[in-house]
């Protein structure tokens, strides 16, 4: 739970040079935590994101009977087995974690008693109807508020395999749906739509279950015994994406992020900036627990701009935010469509990037599914809000730094959710 919350003043920046180390990868974070502690024996975790929504995973695998130790980024989680979590007393806080609340949900829905999980008031508006259709399928009784909104009352049991197409392309979904399968006697099948990032897969084989993919369809074999294991958790891809863009819009700039993870399930904005002009590369690339991990070179310079394409919009959902500030920079302008997700992430981001970009001077078209930038817009400093939702903090940082005059970004304490080092970080590089 953020305690305060506080105002953040940016400047126009003259050049932006330096090598950055990003805190661990949430998604990854989440992954292992969970995995880890229903696993048998010890895991080690290191390099664990020190993000408030992975302490807020942490914080409810702790109430569900298990022991953490906390040594800086090196978590030590004693797996208790897929038996021996035990209800815990109070309902459990997921904070502003929209992944916690939908992944630890499959595993809820595999334990013989009730637990009630609910969060902030942003993550009470956040639609959970994708989770508990296929858990209730699966034969868990999910209560929820009006119109399938937390806080949830999951009464778990005995799980049956289903065979389950995901009506969203959804990375948390397809992973509650997994994470309940190891607890059904039989083969869980999940079929994508797109496809989205798959740690759960990875963690999910490298931790002992049997996963496989075939086409678009996963199939997950229930009953499984996972063993603990000595896990590295790559930077944040996603943390790193805010530098990526300012680093490729303030002339002169030159940035390495280093030993980032690159998950090709997660590249999908470098790829994308490439394919407009960016001068973006990945470097030094090598695998750890079967993830990707490397270095990021990015050079400032001009951007074509353009559409991105509909298949890769799943692969870079978290991205679109400061993509849509990078938009007013290229030559032709970015227009995006198939994002209707982002109105329900932390915030309405497609409003608050609109409302945001309109306050900095810019022209800007929303679509019910996404935006319409034009290209060669000049920004000018303004008082922006975050809506309590980091990943518009830290877009409008970036657009700070090319706009004329100051920028002030009001509520910008909510950068503790993904990146709590975020304003010191841009400091070290401007
Ligand atoms: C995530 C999946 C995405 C993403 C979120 C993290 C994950 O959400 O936006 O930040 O770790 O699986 P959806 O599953 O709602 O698309």
């Amino acid at each position: 739970m953020l305690s305060s919350t506080t105002n953040h003043q940016i400047n126009p920046a003259k050049r932006l040079a330096g090598s950055i180390r990003f805190p661990g990868d949430k998604s990854i974070s989440h992954r292992y935590a969970m995995l880890a502690a229903i696993a048998e024996g010890r895991s080690e975790i290191q390099g664990f994101a020190e993000s408030a929504d992975c302490q807020s995973t942490l914080q409810c695998l702790e109430s569900l009977g298990v022991a953490i130790e906390r040594q800086g980024n090196l978590i030590g989680i004693e797996g208790v087995g897929l038996q021996g979590l035990r209800p815990s007393n109070q309902p459990l806080d997921a904070g502003n974690s929209g992944s916690t609340l939908r992944m630890l949900s499959g595993i809820l829905a595999g334990q013989p008693f009730r637990s009630m999980i609910g969060g902030d008031a942003s993550l009470s508006r956040r639609p959970m109807k994708r989770v508990i259709e296929p858990l209730a399928l699966m034969g868990a009784r999910i209560e929820s508020s009006e119109g399938g909104l937390p806080p949830l009352a999951i009464e778990g049991g005995e799980l049956k395999p289903i065979h389950y197409e995901l009506p969203v392309a959804s990375a948390q979904v397809k992973t509650a749906v997994l994470f309940a399968g190891l607890f059904a006697e039989g083969k869980t099948e999940v079929v994508e739509r797109g496809r989205t990032r798959d740690h759960s897969e990875i963690a999910l084989e490298e931790m002992g279950a049997r996963i496989r993919r075939r086409g678009n369809t996963l199939s997950i074999q229930g009953k499984a015994r996972l063993e603990g294991q000595k896990l590295f958790v790559p930077g944040d891809l996603s943390s790193a994406a805010f530098f990526m863009v300012a680093g490729l819009l303030v002339p002169g700039s030159v940035l390495t992020l280093h030993d980032t993870g690159l998950n090709p399930t997660r590249t999908a904005i470098v790829g994308f900036l490439q394919s407009i002009g960016g001068k973006v590369e990945m470097l030094n690339v090598d695998g750890r627990n079967g993830e990707l991990i490397g270095d990021v070179q990015v050079s400032a310079g001009p951007l074509q701009g353009g559409t991105i394409p509909l298949e890769i919009i799943p692969g870079l959902i978290d991205e679109l935010p400061v993509l849509a500030v990078l938009g007013t920079q290229t030559e032709d302008g970015l227009v995006f469509h198939g994002a209707q997700e982002l109105r329900v992430k932390e915030s309405d981001r497609i409003a608050a990037v609109a409302e945001n970009l309109r306050k900095m001077g810019a022209e800007v078209e929303e679509f019910p599914d996404g935006l319409r930038i034009p290209g060669r817009q000049k920004l000018h400093g303004a008082e922006v809000s975050s809506y309590g939702d980091h990943r518009i903090a830290m877009a409008f940082a970036v657009a700070g730094l090319i706009a004329e005059g100051p920028t002030t970004i009001n509520d910008s304490s909510c950068v503790q959710i993904s990146f709590p080092k975020f304003f010191e970080t841009l400091e070290s590089v401007t």
